[in-house]
């Protein structure tokens, strides 16, 4: 049997040849691009859930039950990894792939601002963000890297115990987020689905959407997932920080002087 030209090709060089004729691709990504950050994912090898249970710490109903637990257990961690984590090759290739006209918008599953300290314009936190704080009372917002953590829970100055911006389980998805999430889903030739285990819902049916409108589904990821079988296209098998800077290589190669 003949083998045609897909099949042919080295899978990077056929992201390549997608990337570089698309004109509105669109990013989903999840904790695994920010993995060569230095900060842990939260299933599989080395993953947050393995040592303690998201249902026990980061539920809406464990925090209000208990939340000096909950900021003790996890949100002073996460606080401390947050605060020197810088972007790493991943977040920067699809900052190259906006400049080069290619990406519009990233759909972020991740609460750590990477994407927008990297540059990323238009970034969709589909989770929230750490990066502030609300009071439970006042509702008076503070920057994280301002919460004083001497005292846990921390506090507002009307004494309202703060909570971070990002949502617990129990919680709804900003709706904002979501509706323009669905939309630019609906709306890409081009989805790049970086780094999600694809378990967490509803942000694993963006794919779904994607490809039902007909866009072409570019996985990257060291693990098949779910997705790989179910709606992937083409799967890269890699860590986003090593797969991204050689797929701009291979873009940019393509395109008339860049
Ligand atoms: P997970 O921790 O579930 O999955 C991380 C994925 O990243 C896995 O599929 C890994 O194989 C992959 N991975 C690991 N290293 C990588 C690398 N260097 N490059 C690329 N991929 C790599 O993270 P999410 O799918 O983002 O929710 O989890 C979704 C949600 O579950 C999170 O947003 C969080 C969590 O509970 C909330 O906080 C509400």
């Amino acid at each position: 049997m003949a083998l045609n030209h897909t099949t042919m090709i080295e899978p990077i060089e056929h992201a390549a040849d997608i990337l570089s004729k698309a004109k509105s691709a669109v990013a989903l990504t999840g904790a695994g691009i920010s993995v060569e950050s230095g900060i842990p994912p939260f299933r599989g090898k080395g993953g947050l859930w393995e040592k303690i249970d998201p249902m026990k710490v980061a539920h809406i109903d464990a925090f209000l039950d208990d939340p000096a637990t909950v900021w003790n257990v996890l949100i002073k961690d996460m606080k401390t990894v947050l605060d020197t984590a810088r972007p790493n090759p991943g977040h920067a290739g699809l900052v190259d792939l906006e400049r080069l006209g290619i990406l519009k918008t990233v759909i972020t599953q991740n609460v750590d601002g990477l994407h927008q300290m990297a540059g990323s314009s238009d970034v969709i936190e589909f989770h929230g963000s750490f990066a502030w704080q609300s009071c439970l009372d006042c509702n008076r917002s503070i920057e994280t890297s301002q919460v004083d953590l001497a005292q846990i829970p921390p506090r507002c100055s009307c004494g309202g115990i703060l909570r971070p911006d990002c949502i617990f389980f129990g919680e709804m998805i900003p709706r904002d987020a979501l509706v323009r999430s669905q939309q630019v889903s609906a709306a890409c030739d081009v989805m790049l689905v970086i780094g999600t285990s694809a378990t967490v819902q509803p942000a694993a049916t963006m794919p779904f959407i994607a490809k039902d409108s007909g866009a072409f589904i570019i996985e990257i990821n060291p693990e098949p997932t779910p997705f790989t079988s179910r709606v992937s296209d083409l799967p890269l098998l890699g860590g986003a920080g090593s797969i991204m800077p050689r797929l701009l290589k291979a873009i940019r190669r393509r395109l008339p002087s860049t």
